[in-house]
């Protein structure tokens, strides 16, 4: 019943184009990267991942379209930290979006296991100022665990990390942070299909209740940005009213206050949407990811 009542709402929304994204979100073959950390000085696994070849920003590892070997797990090297962060290319992609400096004040308000936040600290090579949050105490462990495999001291000790309801920031840290990072929990349509009794549950209202969550989220980490501030809002969900309609919500909400910025690897990598730009494994190879990125604009 769930199964049926799945695809036919996706069938719906996403008409002809269905029959190819369902395939694409089922298939085994994913857009799974090696996003190679800076922080390790030990560059013996690189023998290891022969096969795999760099794309157009050089900290990305990809596979060849003719080996599609997975990559060695990074915890089956034996070095001070782990050599790579294995994650979806969009999600790679999405994470150099937020050009972290070291004088960011910068809070990622849903952070386990902290994959994203891990690859923007990894471009920056260096400490930041940085809050990461985690409501799920087993999630929360997996970062902090994450965190001490990846970083050294130095920049783990810049890090705060806590487990608070993200829907608090915007009352209890008004306009305290430079960018935020709201990668928020979401319908996750791909892990769905991949687990049948999910499938079987399915029911058109958990799409609706999650977007009540989604859109507290993205009104607390509006108003604990700072006036020029950045957010990235993302979600891996297929449906409007997770992705676009809550920036659309969010202009209504707070007229003349936000700007919707466009850059060139989103340009270049995502489909436009009406807000925000998303990839999708049918076309793109990648994904799903939706991602917007907003700045606080006006006087408060
Ligand atoms: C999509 S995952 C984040 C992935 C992470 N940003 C990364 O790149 O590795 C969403 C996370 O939001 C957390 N979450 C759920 N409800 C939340 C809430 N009310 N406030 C903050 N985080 C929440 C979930 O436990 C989950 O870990």
């Amino acid at each position: 019943m769930g199964q049926e009542a799945f695809h036919q709402y996706y069938q719906d929304l996403y008409g002809d184009r269905w029959n190819a994204l369902h395939a694409a979100l089922i298939s085994p073959i994913r857009g799974t990267v090696a996003v190679i950390n800076p922080f390790n000085a030990d560059q013996t696994w690189r023998s290891q991942v022969q096969g795999h070849v760099s794309c157009d920003w050089e900290g990305i590892l990809l596979p060849t379209s003719s080996n599609q070997e997975p990559f060695p797990a990074p915890g089956n090297f034996s070095m001070e930290f782990y050599p790579y962060y294995l994650l979806d290319h969009a999600s790679a992609l999405a994470a150099q979006l937020l050009d972290l400096t070291p004088d960011t004040l910068y809070a990622d308000f849903c952070a386990a296991p902290g994959g994203k936040s891990l690859v923007a600290m990894f471009k920056l090579q260096g400490p930041v100022n940085a809050l990461l949050n985690e409501p799920s105490p087993d999630r929360c462990r997996r970062l902090k665990s994450n965190l001490s495999s990846y970083l050294p001291n130095n920049v783990v000790n810049k890090i705060k990390v806590t487990s608070y309801d993200g829907r608090r920031f915007g009352w209890h840290r008004p306009e305290s942070f430079d960018t935020v990072l709201l990668d928020a929990p979401c319908s996750s349509e791909r892990h769905v299909l991949l687990n049948q009794k999910e499938l079987d549950h399915w029911k058109p209202k958990r799409s609706k209740q999650l977007s009540e969550l989604q859109f507290s989220l993205l009104c607390s980490a509006f108003d604990a940005i700072k006036k020029n501030g950045m957010i990235l809002y993302s979600t891996c969900a297929l449906v409007p009213q997770e992705n676009e309609r809550q920036i659309e919500r969010l202009i209504k909400k707070r007229p003349g206050r936000v700007e919707v910025i466009s850059h060139p690897l989103l340009e270049k990598y995502f489909e436009k949407r009406s807000h925000g730009y998303l990839a999708l494994p049918d076309r793109q190879q990648m994904g799903p990811l939706y991602c917007c990125l907003l700045r606080k604009i006006g006087d408060s």
